[in-house]
């Protein structure tokens, strides 16, 4: 399928290679409009269903992952519209609806609903050059895709609240201390990271990795016991499985494992 407002490859060399999606609205900064989200909910869902597929990588320019959702889409919206129908109700929560793991690689704004798309994602890898913030508040408007509920869970209430009040960006260094993404990386380098990083996931077990995605989600939705049960039942079903098998087997035997995702 070609797509306008997105850029789709696949990468790597391994049995499961990586799927990488770049955000390409270059003019506007990947302003997110309907288009380039029912593009990045189609291409998501396609890595999804492809079996060669073992990760996905999404990632913007150099100037930016995505300065938000489009505003002069958005401008003259009214209630109805808002709520009937359009980009603001349309596909931004598809990558929920995806099992296996997906990095941002973010360089560059990561504003607004860029911000809130990078949180969506399981692991954020920033570039030294990435500027993370929730600037609706300077629009007379808050976040619409979860901003107010997962930024508090990424960096805590206290600095939540101050760059959703604000509106204030943060750099890179600030954004890995506070917890919202996992590394810094020069910027020349970041999309080689990102694709190491998932060369390293894509070799590894496909059903447990979709297992520790859905406890880690549920640490973030529901009480501790819960998710610990949850996590148990998880644990023991892994052992119907050949993966488990064959990794437990291949650590006895000093064999790097080869997994069959199954
Ligand atoms: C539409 C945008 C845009 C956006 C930038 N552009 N952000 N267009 N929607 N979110 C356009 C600009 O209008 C401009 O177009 C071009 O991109 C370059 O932007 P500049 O402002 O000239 O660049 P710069 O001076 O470097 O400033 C970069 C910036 C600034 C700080 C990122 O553009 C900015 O503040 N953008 C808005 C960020 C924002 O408020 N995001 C939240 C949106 S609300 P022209 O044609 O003039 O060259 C939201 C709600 C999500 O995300 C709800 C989800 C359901």
């Amino acid at each position: 399928m070609s797509y306008e407002c997105i850029l789709t490859e696949v990468r790597g060399e391994g049995a499961r290679k990586t799927g990488l999606i770049t955000l390409n609205r270059p003019k506007q900064l990947n302003a997110l409009n309907g288009q380039l989200m029912d593009e990045l909910g189609a291409a998501l869902l396609a890595f999804e269903a492809d079996e060669g597929i073992g990760c996905i990588v999404i990632t913007g320019s150099e100037k930016a992952f995505a300065a938000g959702a489009d505003i002069a889409a958005m401008a003259t919206l009214g209630y109805m519209e808002a709520y009937t129908g359009g980009f603001i109700t349309r596909n931004w929560e598809t990558i929920r609806q995806v099992r296996k793991p997906v990095i941002a690689a973010v360089a560059g704004f990561a504003l607004g609903g860029g911000n809130e798309l990078a949180m969506m994602c399981d692991i954020i890898l920033a570039a030294d050059t990435a500027k993370f913030g929730q600037p609706e508040i300077k629009l007379g408007t808050i976040p619409g895709a979860g901003g107010t509920q997962r930024l508090p869970r990424a960096v805590g209430k206290a600095k939540a609240m101050e760059l959703l009040l604000t509106g204030r960006m943060m750099g890179a260094e600030e954004a890995e201390r506070a917890g919202l993404v996992a590394r810094v990386v020069p910027a020349a380098s970041l999309l080689d990271e990102a694709l190491a990083v998932a060369a390293q996931i894509n070799e590894l077990s496909g059903p447990s990795l979709m297992m520790i995605k859905e406890c880690v989600n549920e640490a973030y939705e529901s009480g501790l016991s819960t998710g610990v049960r949850t996590e148990r039942h998880m644990f023991q079903s892994l052992f119907g499985t050949e993966d488990q098998r064959e990794g437990m087997a291949a650590f006895l035997e000093k064999r790097k494992p080869a997994f069959r995702h199954r």
